[in-house]
């Protein structure tokens, strides 16, 4: 996460809209049963990601890396009538939970999941995608960004978390961690890639919102 004043961000948490009470409860539960909880999206970054798919109204979300559902509900909310969010979770023991918090959502028909390594999945999917959440593992986004990008479609989005990576973008030494490394490969594969336009916004570790052309 990124440095913020304490203050700041209660301030921050305390004037965004209340999360419904699913999502509180998803937020609780992931917290009580899972080993990093503070991979979950959580209050203000769940709001954000909802408003803008309310904004773009997709009929196709793609998400990369499901963990326990928060940012899925988040995202399908702003989905068209009769759109899907297609979501891909490498971790089999995460499927059921997540699944359990789909049904409580109401969405359940409305959010298709993936078992499995995105890097597998993503070359099968045969559908035109209107926005893609990539939120997985940090040394393969450019791979995921590869594979993903002829299925977009175009004026479509790609948003991408983590991009700054609380902060260790700034070292590009050698000696910086493979998911270091991989975060400044894919902010620089994006920023020279001219099919694109692109803007990174320092919410929560950073957010990337990408254009396709
Ligand atoms: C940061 S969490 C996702 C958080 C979730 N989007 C949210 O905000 O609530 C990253 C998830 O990606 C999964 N993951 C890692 N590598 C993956 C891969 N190659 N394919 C699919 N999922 C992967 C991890 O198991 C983990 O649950």
């Amino acid at each position: 996460m990124l440095p913020i004043n304490p203050q700041i961000e209660k301030y921050i948490i305390d004037h965004t809209s209340e999360e419904d009470p699913v999502l509180a409860e998803l937020n609780r539960r992931t917290h009580l049963d899972t080993v990093h909880p503070q991979m979950l999206a959580g209050k203000t970054q769940g709001r954000f990601l909802e408003m803008i798919s309310r904004m773009i109204v997709p009929e196709n979300i793609l998400e990369i890396g499901t963990f326990t559902g928060y940012s899925a509900i988040c995202l399908a909310k702003g989905l068209k009538k009769n759109g899907r969010l297609y979501t891909i979770e490498i971790n089999d023991e995460l499927i059921t939970f997540a699944a359990g918090f789909f049904k409580k959502s109401g969405m359940a028909d409305r959010i298709i999941q993936f078992s499995g390594d995105a890097r597998n999945i993503i070359p099968s999917l045969n559908i035109v995608f209107d926005l893609v959440f990539i939120d997985a593992e940090k040394s393969e986004y450019f791979e995921y960004y590869n594979l993903v990008f002829e299925k977009i479609r175009h004026g479509g989005w790609i948003i991408a978390d983590n991009v700054l990576w609380g902060e260790k973008i700034l070292d590009d030494s050698v000696q910086a961690d493979a998911f270091t490394r991989g975060i400044l490969y894919f902010n620089e594969l994006v920023h020279k890639d001219d099919r694109v336009e692109n803007v990174i916004l320092p919410i929560r570790d950073g957010v990337a919102l990408i254009r396709k052309k």
